[in-house]
């Protein structure tokens, strides 16, 4: 990992490369197989959860897999009396079974480790694509140093939108060195990270981390999505990520 003087991270390498922490890659977010409360018949018909779960899937945006019903990815299970519902995988490889990993050269930690309720609700949200919160907001969630709450007694970090991960899932992972509002100083100093797109004028859509990065991967460097600049170049006249909105500068 590189970090010039333009883009100064404070890395917690230091931390996260304890072999202690690397034990355990499990979420403990939600419970998963805990006892039902309630005792279900174990051909239960998907639309008898409804009657009680009738909050789950709401929201503007719905996982399309909610239309294959509950017991897709839930299973029921009856012992000694006891229901309990487990998922039908376990939660870090659910997802994969019908959303296979990304061929290119370039995985997100968190993506790559199969972690994908951690950004996103399996059943529905406000938000595109069902994440827990607007994109940006997810990217600042584990990136800016305001946004993450650290514990270093139990060794989890907190996102803003509740999810708890172990140190070992963050492993790599670095904060940006951003201005006061989070507006600012990514991927050179004073560069916009939000804000209307001024390089390109007041049609263009405005500036998100997702300008420059794809969420889950890609073949460029740091996922971003055309060819970066050199290491050690800031101002870059060939390469195709600036020239997306700086073509003026670089006459
Ligand atoms: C008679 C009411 C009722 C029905 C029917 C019902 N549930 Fe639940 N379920 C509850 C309650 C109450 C809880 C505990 C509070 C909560 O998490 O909402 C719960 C918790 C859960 C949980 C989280 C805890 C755990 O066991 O892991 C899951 C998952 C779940 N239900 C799935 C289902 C599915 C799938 C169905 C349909 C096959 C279903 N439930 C049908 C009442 C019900
Ligand atoms: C049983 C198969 C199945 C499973 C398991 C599954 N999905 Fe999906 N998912 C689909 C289908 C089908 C679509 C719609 C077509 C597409 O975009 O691939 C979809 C679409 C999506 C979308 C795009 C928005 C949308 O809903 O159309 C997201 C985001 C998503 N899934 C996330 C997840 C996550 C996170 C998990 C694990 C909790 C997961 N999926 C598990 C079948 C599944
Ligand atoms: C695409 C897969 C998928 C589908 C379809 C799905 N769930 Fe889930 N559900 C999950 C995952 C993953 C979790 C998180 C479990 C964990 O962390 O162990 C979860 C958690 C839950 C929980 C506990 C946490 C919470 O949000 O309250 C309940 C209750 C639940 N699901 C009910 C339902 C019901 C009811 C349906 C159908 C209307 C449904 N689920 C459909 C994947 C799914
Ligand atoms: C770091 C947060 C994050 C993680 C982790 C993550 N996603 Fe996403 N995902 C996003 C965002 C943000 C988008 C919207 C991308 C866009 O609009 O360019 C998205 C889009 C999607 C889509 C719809 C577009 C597409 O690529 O087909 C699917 C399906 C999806 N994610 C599934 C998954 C699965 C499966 C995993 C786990 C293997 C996962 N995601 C992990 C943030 C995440
Ligand atoms: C749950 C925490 C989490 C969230 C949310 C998250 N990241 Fe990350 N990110 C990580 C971790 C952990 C790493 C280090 C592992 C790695 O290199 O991918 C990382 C690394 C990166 C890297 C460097 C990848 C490389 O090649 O070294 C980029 C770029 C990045 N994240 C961008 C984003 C963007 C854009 C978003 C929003 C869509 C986002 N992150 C959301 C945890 C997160
Ligand atoms: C204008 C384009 C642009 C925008 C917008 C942008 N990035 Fe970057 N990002 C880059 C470039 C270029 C690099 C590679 C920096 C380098 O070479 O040191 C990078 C690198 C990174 C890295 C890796 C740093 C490291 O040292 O490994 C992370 C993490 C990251 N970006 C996250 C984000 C997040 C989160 C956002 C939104 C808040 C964002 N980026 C917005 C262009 C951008
Ligand atoms: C999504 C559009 C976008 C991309 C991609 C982008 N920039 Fe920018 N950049 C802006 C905006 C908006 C400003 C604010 C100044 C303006 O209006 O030109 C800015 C300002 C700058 C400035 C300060 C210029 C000044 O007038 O002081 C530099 C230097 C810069 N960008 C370099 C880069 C580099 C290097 C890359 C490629 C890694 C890049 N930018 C990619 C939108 C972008």
């Amino acid at each position: 990992m590189r970090c010039s003087g333009v883009c100064s991270f404070i890395l917690l390498i230091a931390v996260l490369a304890s072999p202690a922490l690397q034990s355990t890659a499990q979420m403990d977010v939600w419970s998963s197989g805990g006892v039902h409360p309630v005792m279900l018949k174990a051909d239960a018909d998907p639309t008898t959860c409804a009657q009680c779960h009738n909050n789950i899937g709401k929201g503007k945006y719905v996982h399309t897999a909610m239309g294959m019903g509950c017991t897709t990815c839930h299973q029921i299970q009856n012992e000694k009396g006891v229901t309990h519902v487990n998922l039908v995988a376990p939660v870090n490889q659910l997802c994969l079974t019908c959303h296979p990993l990304a061929g290119e050269k370039v995985l997100h930690g968190p993506y790559k480790s199969g972690d994908c309720i951690v950004c996103h609700s399996p059943h529905a949200s406000d938000f595109p694509q069902q994440t827990w919160a607007a994109h940006q907001d997810i990217c600042l969630g584990c990136h800016a140093r305001a946004r993450l709450k650290v514990n270093n007694r139990k060794k989890t970090v907190t996102v803003p939108w509740g999810v708890t991960l172990t140190l070992a899932q963050m492993q790599g992972w670095m904060y940006l060195n951003l201005n006061q509002t989070l507006t600012a100083n990514h991927p050179v100093e004073g560069h916009p990270i939000s804000g209307p797109n001024t390089a390109l004028g007041p049609q263009a859509p405005p500036i998100t981390c997702m300008s420059c990065h794809n969420a889950h991967a890609s073949n460029f460097t740091y996922m971003l999505i055309k060819t970066p600049p050199a290491a050690g170049e800031s101002l870059c006249k060939t390469c195709g990520l600036c020239l997306e909105c700086h073509r003026n500068m670089f006459p």
